[in-house]
């Protein structure tokens, strides 16, 4: 049995450097075949098909066939995997409530499309932002998917931070486990070196509390502007990396903990039903389980109030606009 994989915004640049590595496996494991179905708007629809044309120039084994159309109905039908990586950019004179809007517009009808015509196995990862309040937007308009197969990318977020932690205390990244984020895919998220082990160590017993606050949270925050600034445009190979790390966790497993904006249920008095970061533990098969009974102390349990407080905003405004009941 093969899988179909829908993904959106594919002719974007992070669908330019995605679906190769879709197609050649590294996401869903070598053994897969894959049918890949495309979602574009109508302009973007040529460059879809020069990239289609390109990944059958690959001549991937595993690729079975490419679909691609700017109907999301025919976009999602049978999907078992769907990335929804195409998102409105906030643009200059832009209000957050006008992106939040524009991005509803894509997003529900998006989650629609979803609830009445993907696989019965369905599993989302949101990319496009902002990440966690579309998530929140296409979950709530598909009531008959259960809500733990929607999911928002802070994959990034957690393999920035890990870098970032390798380089200050000159380990390998492999050393680094347990290192998660929490709380929204903005600059108010908080990664957590309580929780974090390196080489079997609290990671911040490792650094000093000056660094951690006023460097290191900081930086990882802001990592996607220093990107826009230095390229010129955001990021979009290292998010398709954190794509593909995040699904094939997911589906496969992995044997750390790792940070993905799931549901909350009310853990770590999180608000039950917003779309937050939170520590996962992955034992395969699409299931997560959102680890219980991690240190949150006062200064972690500040940052997290922060960064959920942003969320809540975000959930009242789009609730405002009619986009979730
Ligand atoms: P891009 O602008 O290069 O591509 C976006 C693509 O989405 C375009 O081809 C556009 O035509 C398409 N699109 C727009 N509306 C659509 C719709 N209704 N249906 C299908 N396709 C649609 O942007 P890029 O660099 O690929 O980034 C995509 C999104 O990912 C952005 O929202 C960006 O902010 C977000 N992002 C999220 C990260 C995360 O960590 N969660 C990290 C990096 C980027």
């Amino acid at each position: 049995m093969s899988k179909t994989v829908t993904v959106t915004g594919a002719a974007g640049a992070i669908g330019y450097a995605i679906l190769f590595r879709i197609a050649s496996g590294q996401m869903l494991g070598p053994d897969e075949k894959l049918r890949l179905k495309l979602l574009e708007i109508e302009p973007a629809l040529k460059a879809a098909e020069g990239t289609a044309m390109e990944l059958y120039d690959c001549a991937f084994p595993l690729l079975e066939s490419i679909d691609i159309t700017a109907d999301p109905k025919e976009a999602f039908d049978g999907a078992n995997v769907c990335l929804l990586i195409g998102a409105r950019p906030r643009q200059r004179g832009m209000e957050r409530a006008d992106l939040l809007e524009a991005n509803g517009q894509i997003f529900k009808p998006q989650g629609q499309a979803i609830n009445d015509h993907a696989a019965d196995d369905v599993r989302v990862l949101v990319v496009g932002n902002p990440a966690n309040t579309n998530c929140l937007i296409a979950m709530n308009n598909a009531p008959d998917v259960p809500r733990e197969r929607f999911s928002a990318m802070t994959r990034l977020d957690e393999n920035r931070a890990v870098s970032m932690l390798a380089q200050k205390l000159n380990v390998g990244v492999e050393d680094i486990r347990d290192l998660v984020v929490w709380g929204n895919h903005s600059p108010t998220m908080f990664p957590d070196l309580f929780n974090a082990r390196v080489k079997g160590q609290r990671a911040v017993d490792l650094v000093e509390m000056e660094w951690y606050e006023n460097e290191y949270i900081p930086r990882v925050g802001k990592r996607g502007a220093e990107i826009i600034e230095a390229r010129g445009a955001s990021s979009a190979a290292s998010a398709a990396n954190a794509a593909i790390d995040h699904v094939r966790d997911w589906m496969l497993g992995a044997d750390s903990l790792h940070s993905m904006a799931v549901a909350s249920n009310g853990e770590y008095g999180v608000e039950e039903g917003l779309v937050s970061s939170f520590p996962v533990r992955l034992s395969g098969g699409g299931e997560y389980e959102i680890a219980e009974g991690l240190e949150v102390g006062d200064f972690a349990r500040s940052k997290l109030e922060i960064t959920v407080g942003e969320l809540k905003e975000e959930r009242d405004a789009v609730k405002q606009l009619g986009l979730i009941g």
